[in-house]
């Protein structure tokens, strides 16, 4: 949410701030903007809408100079527009700030600023920001570390709220600070220059060195060097990184939409999710990064599953596949619900956040939430090196890939898949037999070869979509497994056609939802041949007496679901526990095709950007 990239060494900033830029825009697309220092002074460019605005301005009036910061805004304080983008400058106007994140007590900090004489032109929390450390910067005496070090350490001590910053200062030309809490900065390390982002996808073309900020940390940065220390401990340390994938895994290719590829990359995310994963020969899973021993697997008698979104779709099928698996009690909550909500754990429960980019501001605190409880946390993460996957006490990684897409996708099949290798492993410190476990690992590697199969009905799913595209709402349907896959279908509808859609376990239907059902809105119903079909055939037909159009999701030749449903969409024959992944790709396609039939921006869906990095 909002995207940084800063950039200072030989070369001309402005391009690679624009490329950093695009390549940060899933974080937020509604305003940009960018400062460049030369020998001329602090030089900025700002524009409401997408990055190809502020590029069209770049090119009419570049800016020289090695020395940049630049920004990408999802707007939280003020609407979008020239005014309120980002950067911002100081009283002085010799300042430039750009910021990720909320300050929450910048009235008060506003109010103080404009008794001193300041004067305000935006309405964000920034603009404050950006005076405050500039105030500081002017009252600080000169010394030898660096005068924009200091006011930026000065300022971010009075401030409260989250924050990745960078700045730059006229009277230090050859300085960039950056700063973070709460909100992610990078630091790339390149030969003679160095870089900040918000996300490594910025800056991966440039360089595979980088260090992952921590909170607290404030990094200074010149042309050969840099330093980072703590607003919080007398000194910080860092370690240097290198990137896990290419800049090609994070380009479109030739696909029209991220989200397009990203639906097509499935086979081998689920690949990567398995791969050494899984032992035949104990016909169990083999989990090291949970850090756990066999006694302390053993003693789990209780799990919490948390995340927003889509990752908390994925923890609901989690909980069926560990309860039914494993027979261990799984409870799931919203991240931003159980960080505040003082729920009563167990000693013996074992916390598993998930999250695709490893940011999310609720998800973060959920998990600091619980750690400081005292309780154990796994993070199930897809970014390596985010703030999740750092402060969790162990984890499972994705290996998915760079997910660009707004809309998540494969991080969702390869968190599902990744809890049916923890249900695995969990049954197998149990109950479940050698001869179990070995079935239920036969079942998760035909996976790949199943998701292509479906992949192979995309025409027809286009064709499907084109149908029932203009209706004003859909609802989904899918019991006990699939339950959250009908609310994982019905959220990426939403989220890229606009279109009104709510997921239910199938049996609701006759408790109230059946009142919605007329001969404009389009059922989707998830009914494979699963141990709850026969129960499934009876909800099929009340929609059916109801001159309810239906889509299902039904086992290759099942002849009861192809005569009652208008539309069919094959799903390979497979076990209850593997299915959810399966159902998923064929939703994912609907919402994908139905979006493009109504002309919607399906990588950037209005009002929403990817990693939520604010509260
Ligand atoms: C939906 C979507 C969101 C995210 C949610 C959590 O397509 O992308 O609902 O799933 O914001 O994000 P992560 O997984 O990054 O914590």
């Amino acid at each position: 949410m909002c995207g940084i990239v800063a950039y200072l060494g030989e070369k001309e900033a402005q391009p690679l701030l624009l490329e950093g830029l695009r390549r940060l825009e899933y974080r937020g697309y509604d305003s940009s903007g960018m400062a460049v220092l030369n020998g001329t002074g602090l030089h900025l460019l700002k524009k409401v809408g997408r990055i190809q605005a502020l590029s069209a301005l770049a090119e009419q009036t570049p800016l020289h100079g090695n020395l940049g910061i630049s920004h990408t805004r999802w707007a939280t304080h003020g609407e979008p527009s020239d005014r309120n983008a980002h950067p911002h400058v100081d009283a002085t106007g010799k300042l430039a700030l750009v910021h990720n994140g909320v300050i929450e007590n910048y009235n008060s900090l506003k109010k103080r600023l404009i008794s001193e004489g300041h004067t305000f032109t935006s309405d964000t929390d920034t603009e404050v920001l950006a005076h405050l450390v500039g105030d500081h910067f002017v009252k600080l005496p000169a010394g030898t570390t660096s005068r924009l070090e200091r006011a930026v350490i000065a300022a971010l001590r009075e401030v409260q709220g989250t924050y990745g910053i960078a700045v730059v200062h006229q009277d230090e030309p050859g300085i960039l600070v950056g700063a973070r809490r709460g909100s992610p900065l990078v630091l790339g390390i390149g030969t003679g220059e160095h870089f900040l982002a918000s996300d490594v996808s910025a800056i991966v073309a440039y360089t595979q060195k980088v260090v992952y900020l921590n909170d607290y940390d404030v990094v200074t940065i010149d042309r050969n060097a840099f330093r980072v220390s703590s607003l919080t401990k007398r000194s910080a340390g860092f370690e240097i990184s290198d990137i896990d994938f290419q800049q090609a895994d994070a380009e479109k290719g030739d696909f029209p939409h991220y989200m397009l590829k990203e639906i097509f990359e499935q086979p081998q995310a689920i690949q990567n999710a398995i791969r050494g994963r899984l032992s035949h020969e104990e016909a169990t899973a083999v989990l090291g990064g949970l850090n756990l021993s066999p006694q302390e697997l053993r003693d789990v008698d209780r799990i919490l599953i948390t995340g927003c979104g889509t990752a908390l779709h994925a923890g609901m099928v989690g909980e069926h596949l560990i309860e039914s698996i494993a027979q261990i009690p799984v409870e799931v909550d919203f991240a931003s619900e159980f960080r505040y909500r003082n729920c009563p754990l167990d000693r013996r429960t074992l916390v598993f956040v998930v999250s695709q980019s490893g940011e999310t501001a609720d998800t973060l605190g959920a998990l600091r939430e619980a750690r400081r409880k005292g309780f154990r946390v796994l993070g199930i993460c897809n970014n390596v090196g985010s703030t999740i996957a750092r402060e969790s006490d162990g984890g499972v990684y994705m290996h998915a890939g760079p997910e660009i897409g707004v809309a998540a996708t494969k991080s969702f099949t390869s968190q599902v898949t990744i809890f049916a290798l923890l249900a695995l492993l969990f049954g197998r410190m149990r109950h479940l037999s050698a001869s179990q476990g070995r079935q239920i690992i036969e079942d998760i590697e035909k996976l790949p070869a199943q998701i292509e199969k479906i992949l192979g009905q995309t025409e027809r799913i286009k064709t499907i979509a084109a149908k029932y595209c203009q209706a004003h709402s859909m609802l989904f349907f899918g019991r006990l497994l699939q339950y959250g896959i009908a609310l994982e279908g019905a959220l990426k509808l939403k989220e890229i056609t606009y279109i009104n859609a709510s997921g239910y376990p199938a049996a609701e239907l006759k408790h109230g939802i059946i009142a919605l059902i007329d001969k404009n809105t389009p059922s989707i119903f998830i009914c494979p041949q699963d141990s709850v079909h026969e129960k499934n055939m009876s909800t099929l037909q009340e929609i059916k007496a109801r001159k309810g159009p239906v889509i299902a999701l039904a086992t290759e030749g099942d002849t009861t679901v192809e005569s009652i449903a208008d539309d069919v969409i094959w799903l390979p024959k497979a076990s209850d526990y593997t299915l959810p992944v399966l159902s998923s790709i064929p939703l994912q396609l609907l919402s994908y095709y139905t979006a493009t039939a109504l002309n919607r921006d399906v990588d950037k869906p209005r009002n929403l950007a990817k990693s939520v990095t604010v509260e």
